[in-house]
């Protein structure tokens, strides 16, 4: 694409963006497959605000450590002596090899320290020296500064359970944003739940922002779910409770005729329900979502993070992670409940992806679509255009 066609792009984006939702228009269809558009995502969203990369389940003892990529850069947690939690870069500071390799480390584990398996040079975990070079082999014989070799740290907070991860030394801090989501979440005590399993789905042909937006409404359950999610939670009776620049929630009660799904075996596997729950969040599905790429499932016995990291302007990797009580480990039949649960994520991926791959074909068309209209269902997607052009628009473009 040419340098115009970005700017043309940018100025659709704020076009569009400042429509009201009684007559919000959908993106540019260049936004989903133009990797000028891409690269200035990735520099202005992806590495700029808050990611999350996992729950802190995955990190529960001094000594864990899980391995995530969502960042574009090759990052570790790591979990201290004193329970304190750090974001670390893989990138060995020597010859810049992934001090983790995904083909012989498994993605989360417990390590004393961590040793690059190229050259072994070894870097502390512990407290206050994090990332520290702890040693070199064969090093002393060259002018080598080993106080100055630390691998970089990254920012991390922790945001109800889940971390969340910054490349941008200068962002605000994430949870003072977020007061009216951490309302609706509460109950769900996500801190307190633990990791069932986790999927992922690589390289999906679509750009992540179809995805992020399947995600955010449910509006398609009568179309793309309509033998599966439609007849437990109808997506017509979505009330949405918050649409704010920082991201949404919706709830969706059960159906009342709700059915029965037994299993092969012809029971039906039971989940423990989240302790604690109220009234209205034992009635239906929470769906919450915090912009960029993030959105919950919240039900009475589960919540699933799924997230959307991009891969390239026209692919990603789809990511879910599934949370249940740690009551729920204990229970009779809870490997069937899990792989139940499992098979039921997969179905409904399944549903999705079909509608995201035919959106990113319908996008890739020319003349390019344009003027697709939202329903009053389709808040959040309003709101994330906003979020968009509050970080893409303005500033000058300098990618070359
Ligand atoms: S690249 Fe890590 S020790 Fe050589
Ligand atoms: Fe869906």
């Amino acid at each position: 694409m040419l340098h115009d066609g970005l700017h043309s792009l940018l100025d659709e984006l704020a076009r569009v963006s400042a429509l009201p939702l009684e007559r919000g228009e959908t993106l540019p269809a260049r936004a989903y497959t133009c990797e000028r558009f891409h690269q200035l995502e990735q520099e202005r969203v992806f590495r700029a605000d808050w990611l999350c990369v996992g729950h802190v389940s995955q990190v529960a003892r001094p000594g864990d450590y899980l391995r995530t990529d969502v960042l574009g850069e090759p990052l570790v947690v790591t979990r201290d002596e004193h329970g304190d939690l750090h974001a670390l870069s893989r990138v060995c500071r020597h010859r810049f090899m992934d001090v983790l390799p995904p083909e012989t480390t498994p993605e989360q584990g417990s390590l004393k320290r961590l040793t690059c398996p190229y050259h072994t040079w070894t870097y502390r975990l512990n407290g206050e020296y994090v990332g520290q070079l702890a040693g070199a082999p064969l090093m002393n014989k060259v002018d080598f500064d080993r106080a100055a070799c630390r691998l970089p740290r990254y920012r991390l907070e922790v945001w109800n359970g889940l971390l969340m991860v910054n490349a941008n030394p200068s962002a605000p801090p994430l949870g003072p944003q977020l007061g009216r989501l951490d309302a609706v979440l509460a109950p769900y005590r996500l801190a307190d739940l633990v990791v069932a399993y986790t999927a992922t789905w690589e390289n999906v042909p679509a750009n992540w922002k179809v995805a992020f937006e399947n995600g955010s409404e449910n509006y398609h359950h009568m179309g793309t779910h309509a033998n599966s999610l439609e007849r437990v939670v109808p997506g017509k009776d979505t009330v949405i409770e918050e649409c704010d620049p920082r991201g949404y929630s919706m709830f969706t009660p059960f159906a009342a005729d709700l059915p029965t799904a037994p299993d092969e075996d012809g029971v039906p596997p039971v989940g423990a329900l989240i302790p604690g729950l109220g009234e209205r969040e034992l009635s239906g599905l929470r769906v919450a979502g915090l912009f960029p790429n993030l959105a919950l499932a919240l039900v009475p016995d589960s919540v699933t993070l799924l997230r959307w990291v991009p891969t390239g302007p026209t692919t990603h990797d789809a990511l879910a992670t599934v949370l249940v009580p740690a009551a729920a480990q204990e229970q009779p039949g809870y490997e069937a409940y899990v792989a139940a649960s499992r098979r039921q994520l997969e179905l409904i991926q399944g549903e999705d992806l079909v509608a995201v791959r035919g959106v990113q074909r319908g996008l890739a068309t020319g003349p390019a679509p344009s003027g697709g209209r939202f329903s009053h269902l389709e808040c959040p997607l309003w709101q994330f255009q906003r979020y968009l052009a509050d970080r893409l628009v303005g500033a000058p473009v300098a990618i070359a």
